[in-house]
């Protein structure tokens, strides 16, 4: 294999070849079908060009470093501007953007292709978690949920959909919860937008399998070295259970801790060979839950 299609922008500038002169995006990311590398087997997204909202830090981030390390080129999308500090090396980088913006997010999501020519593996983990809303009290949580945790789930699907039909391997991954087979009082909002996502994966998959794309969804739970947790959330919810910090932290069978990078493991597993066969399946990641086994 020639070292020119061991990169991205190898890859790239072979397909525009391919494509002729004047060819739109869709075009050249069609064309670049032809030139994946060889030795993809060795790092499985070699070649690969991904994107993951919410990636300022948290799972997002750790996923897309994660997807990085694993040969993808990743742009990682937030409204937090931190990002474009937090994902600033060669072929991993950050855009601000508001994922309820649905003009801006797709320009952003049409960036990527045209910069990189064309999306692979897209990574919807952006979302916000704000418990303490009882049914009788639902006030503005109920709609902002559903924008960010929801709706723009779709919208990131839709816009990524014609690239992901000619990428390599297409994959995408939802990010869900735990709480959506063990919801608990006080979180609807939040609940009602994991199992719309999980929801909605199953359908994609249904619409997406004949042309090559696999949609698969992950259950975390209690990933405390994120920002969703704050140390007065996880005291509050410790002694709730009438239980330490620490102890709280390893709440589950396994009676182990769960951290982002274990997260964005199973994302760049579930995106790779070893789930080639493998769609519309949801896989929990949660050190074992009594409610959801
Ligand atoms: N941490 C956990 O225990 C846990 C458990 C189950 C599921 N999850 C899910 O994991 C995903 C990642 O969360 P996390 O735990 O890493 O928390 P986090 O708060 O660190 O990450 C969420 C990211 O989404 C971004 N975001 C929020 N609104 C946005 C918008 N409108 N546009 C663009 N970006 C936006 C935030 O800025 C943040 O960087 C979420 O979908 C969450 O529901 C987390």
């Amino acid at each position: 294999m020639s070292e020119q299609l061991k990169t991205v922008e190898g890859i790239l500038a072979q397909a525009k070849t391919a494509a002729g002169e004047g060819a739109d995006t869709l075009a050249i990311a069609t064309a670049r079908k032809a030139f994946r590398p060889e030795e993809a087997e060795v790092k499985p997204h070699l070649g690969k060009v991904a994107i993951v909202t919410g990636a300022a830090g948290g799972i997002g981030r750790a996923t897309a470093e994660r997807l990085h390390a694993d040969g993808a080129v990743v742009v990682g999308m937030d409204v937090n501007p931190a990002i474009t500090e937090n994902l600033n090396s060669p072929g991993l980088s950050g855009v601000v953007c508001d994922i309820t913006d649905q003009e801006a997010f797709q320009k952003a999501v049409e960036n990527v292709a045209e910069q990189f020519g064309g999306i692979d593996i897209i990574v919807a983990n952006a979302g916000i978690f704000k418990a303490g809303e009882y049914i009788e009290d639902l006030g503005h949580m109920w709609d902002l949920h559903l924008k960010i945790n929801l709706t723009a789930t779709a919208h990131f699907m839709k816009y990524s959909i014609p690239f992901l039909k000619q990428g390599f391997y297409p994959s995408v991954i939802i990010v869900g919860s735990r709480n959506f087979s063990a919801p608990g009082p006080g979180a609807a909002a939040y609940s009602v937008t994991k199992a719309g996502v999980t929801q909605l994966a199953r359908v994609a998959a249904l619409e997406l399998a004949e042309d090559g794309v696999r949609v698969n969804t992950l259950h975390p739970d209690a990933v405390f070295d994120t920002e969703i947790w704050t140390q007065e959330a996880l005291e509050k919810s410790a002694k709730r259970y009438g239980m330490t910090v620490d102890e709280y932290k390893t709440k589950n069978l396994l009676k182990t801790e769960i951290k982002s990078t274990d997260i964005a493991r199973l994302i760049s597993s579930m995106s790779g060979p070893v789930f080639r066969a493998t769609t519309g399946a949801q896989i929990p990641i949660d050190g074992g839950n009594d409610r959801v086994i």
